[in-house]
């Protein structure tokens, strides 16, 4: 069958998704797989059906493709696709619910504030302290992020959060301290966690440029966690992606606190498949190469 790889679109990260979509459908030729690039627009989403495409692997990223809205189209035409349905990539998309439900169901996940006007900064301030992080509830790759020191950054933070198109935003308490590291994460691949990946960027903190541009973000896999603790933030991960109904593959992000508990940021559901990205990272200590993992993952739309 023909398989669209569906990368670009028109989110915030639509060059991540040509980096990650350029690998995916090279790694899939290579196995064999009719696969083509498509840059994707709604338009072309809604006429795939008609133009032959069997399935999808659907690595957009961010708004229109990550957030439910390509899924429903997809389900529409009657396409299987990569990655979660609708309901769990709406949730995910959107920092705010997916706390108050991981917080509902005592998974750790640091204290926030909805900024809904601008007097909330300084409750916010007056609650987290600093540093705090301040970003827009719906984004990916840090777009929007700030790590915020003091007063005087509050509100420039704040306008960098909303853009222009006024999005909503959320201030959270940092976490920090561990003595095992600061910022981790944990990709998911047909139902099992990979090892955990410890982040440590070479600047103030992992934004896009430490993403995607700088060769001096540094990465550990295996993580150097304990074991245990090892063990205890891949079942909290892979419960953080249960509980919104996730499947497929994706990756959770997580901080460790001082006391070295892991607290969990957001997850991510159609994660980066660039060359820098952190899925394909963790899968090769697993001993998966990167033709390999995008085979499984297009498996997971026979499921
Ligand atoms: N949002 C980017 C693509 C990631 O999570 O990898
Ligand atoms: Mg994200």
């Amino acid at each position: 069958g023909r398989v669209a790889v569906l990368a670009g679109g028109w989110s915030s990260e639509r060059q991540v998704a040509l980096w990650s979509g350029e690998g995916i459908q090279a790694a899939l030729v290579s196995k064999g797989v009719d696969a083509t690039l498509i840059d994707a627009t709604p338009e072309i989403v809604l006429s795939l059906g008609k133009q032959g495409f069997d399935r999808v692997f659907n690595i957009l990223h961010g708004t229109g493709g990550e957030d439910g809205t390509v899924q429903a189209a997809l389900e529409l035409q009657g396409i299987p696709y990569t990655g979660s349905g609708v309901l769990a990539s709406a949730l995910a998309m959107d920092k705010l619910r997916t706390k108050r439900l991981w917080k509902a169901e005592g998974l750790p996940t640091p204290e926030w504030l909805w900024i809904e006007c601008e007097s909330d900064l300084d409750l916010a301030a007056q609650r987290f302290g600093f540093p705090l992080i301040l970003k827009p509830s719906e984004e990916g790759s840090s777009v929007g992020v700030s790590k915020v020191k003091s007063d005087a950054e509050l509100r420039s933070a704040w306008r960098l959060a909303r853009g222009d198109t006024e999005r909503v935003v959320m201030a959270e308490r940092f976490i920090g301290g561990g003595s095992y590291g600061h910022e981790f994460t944990c990709a998911i691949v047909a139902g099992v966690a990979l090892p955990t990946i410890q982040i440590v960027p070479d600047g103030e903190f992992y934004d896009y440029n430490a993403k995607y541009l700088s060769d001096r973000t540094r990465y550990h896999c295996p993580s150097g966690l304990p074991d245990a603790l090892e063990a205890e933030a891949q079942a909290i991960c892979l419960r953080a992606f249960e509980i919104l109904g996730a499947s497929g593959w994706g990756r959770v992000d997580f901080m460790l606190d001082a006391d070295n508990r892991p607290w969990l940021i957001e997850a991510n559901l159609v994660p980066g498949m660039t060359s820098h990205s952190l899925v394909p990272m963790a899968a090769k200590v697993r001993g998966i190469d990167y033709a390999s993992l995008c085979w499984q993952i297009l498996e997971g739309t026979l499921a």
